[in-house]
């Protein structure tokens, strides 16, 4: 409120100047970027050695996720969670917005919980990916998803994997987290059958998560 009442300093002709001026300043930047902008395509900066353009067609691409290396063909447009769940299998990642705003397309990615619908699969490249099917070892399941047995923390189960992926990775980082904590870092997820009280129980109490 008070920035709004506040009066110039300068006198109104001074500030009509410098108004002025700054306009054709802002008018010449403008000039000059929308030249940049029209002239640097993609094949220009190519050309240039500035940025390696890809595609339109498919592309070889490896990824590492879970600990072994998968080699595959994608078009550059083709996001992580397609190319986990469409072309390799793994379809513990679950597309339900496609738009950054569930996180029940959640992995982890260089230790830290990302969107895979928002992320390209080459970007993903040289990055160690973890999906839930990486969690548990043999028969007994990861600290994080006893605790969500253990606590009921799921109804219909489709928000579950991700929630799970994402609590693993705050416990990763924050082993004995606060109730605040958790509950900030776990906001990313929706569940749209409302387990969040069981959810926030259940991240509490894992035990045994190693820090990463
Ligand atoms: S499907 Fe990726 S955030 Fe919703
Ligand atoms: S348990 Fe159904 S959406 Fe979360």
């Amino acid at each position: 409120m008070a920035s709004r009442s506040r009066r110039p300093a300068h006198p109104p002709e001074a500030a009509a100047e410098n108004l002025s001026v700054s306009r054709r300043a802002f008018l010449k930047t403008v000039g000059i970027g929308s030249v940049a902008t029209a002239v640097v395509t993609p094949a220009v900066a190519q050309a240039q050695g500035a940025v390696k353009v890809v595609g339109p067609g498919e592309v070889p691409i490896s990824l590492t996720i879970n600990g072994k290396r998968y080699d595959l063909k994608v078009d550059p447009r083709v996001t992580l969670l397609d190319a986990l769940r469409n072309r390799l299998d793994l379809t513990g990642v679950k597309r339900v917005c496609d738009r950054g705003s569930c996180g029940a397309c959640t992995v982890i990615v260089e230790g830290r919980a990302v969107y895979s619908c928002s992320m390209l699969a080459i970007e993903a490249q040289g990055k160690p990916i973890r999906t839930v099917e990486g969690f548990s070892t043999g028969a007994a399941l990861h600290p994080v998803q006893q605790a969500f047995c253990d606590r009921d923390a799921l109804m219909c189960g489709f928000c579950t994997p991700g929630f799970v992926t994402a609590t693993v990775a705050l416990l990763e980082q924050h082993p004995s987290p606060t109730p605040e904590q958790a509950r900030a870092l776990l906001d990313g997820n929706i569940c749209r059958c409302g387990t969040y009280v069981r959810v926030l129980e259940a991240a509490m109490n894992a035990k045994g998560v190693r820090r990463a």
